[in-house]
């Protein structure tokens, strides 16, 4: 752990795996979502006007099942960083759900987009929603039956880019949690936070895909090793 009193500026890369102690399904691993349904039956802009039916039916019942679940010990812990910490602090996640907000965290950014948002595709706003869509309800702004997920798909452009690596370039410390490193651009933010010379950290169950990048590593499950850290990193600052 580098010294903190050098440390003002942190982003928080967080994925399935913080979810996961609250009963939300990760993508990758034994039983997760992408052994179930094809990534290509569901997840990119071709099955959507393919089978949006399909599509609509599978983020219905994503969306519902967020709403049923409750943040965890890391969320908690992480809005207790965002709420403790001094300096410049950014949580960006790829998870579509809302339990870091759930938790209190509020400098948090959806790279992914998110279940509790329906976007227009006709007059391009988004608008909060936590019922269905499979019945093509209208846009509450303008009135057409154009709404589809804010979930970016495969094959669409991750949200608010320039944000995060402006953070990037700005870190001291990088802090991977619980995602397998698997999806870019989010797996290179490491390589990008180093080069800019960010102290690394990865905290997830196992090694990730690209926990070689990482100058740090501590594996164990989110609940345990995020507030842990979160002590950690407030009493060296306090
Ligand atoms: P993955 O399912 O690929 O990876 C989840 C990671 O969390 C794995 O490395 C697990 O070992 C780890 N993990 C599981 N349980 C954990 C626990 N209790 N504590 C800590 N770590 C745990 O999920 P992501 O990396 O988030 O994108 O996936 C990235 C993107 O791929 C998602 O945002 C989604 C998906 O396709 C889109 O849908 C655009």
């Amino acid at each position: 752990m580098p010294v903190m009193k050098d440390i003002r500026n942190i982003v928080i890369l967080s994925g399935a795996g913080i979810s996961a102690e609250s009963g939300i399904d990760t993508f990758r691993s034994e039983g997760g979502l992408w052994e179930r349904h094809r990534v290509e039956d569901v997840a990119t802009p071709e099955a959507f006007a393919r089978d949006p039916d399909l599509v609509l039916r599978f983020y219905d019942m994503r969306r519902a099942a967020i709403q049923t679940k409750e943040p965890n010990a890391a969320h908690l812990a992480l809005a207790r960083l965002d709420a403790e910490w001094p300096g410049e602090l950014l949580i960006v996640t790829q998870n579509v759900d809302d339990l870091h907000e759930r938790a209190g965290a509020e400098r948090v950014l959806h790279m992914h987009g998110e279940h509790l948002l329906a976007w227009c595709t006709a007059c391009d706003t988004r608008s909060p929603w936590t019922g269905t869509l499979i019945e093509r309800p209208p846009c509450p702004v303008c009135g057409e039956r154009a709404l589809r997920p804010d979930v970016v798909w495969f094959g669409e452009m991750p949200y608010r880019m320039d944000e995060i690596y402006a953070a990037l370039r700005e870190a001291d410390l990088f802090v991977s949690i619980g995602t397998s490193g698997a999806v870019y651009p989010a797996a290179g933010f490491v390589r990008n936070a180093r080069e800019m010379g960010a102290h690394t950290l990865e905290l997830n169950l196992e090694p990730s895909k690209g926990t070689r990048w990482f100058e740090e590593a501590r594996h164990g499950p989110a609940t345990q090793i995020v507030p842990a850290w979160v002590d950690e990193v407030l009493s060296a600052a306090s």
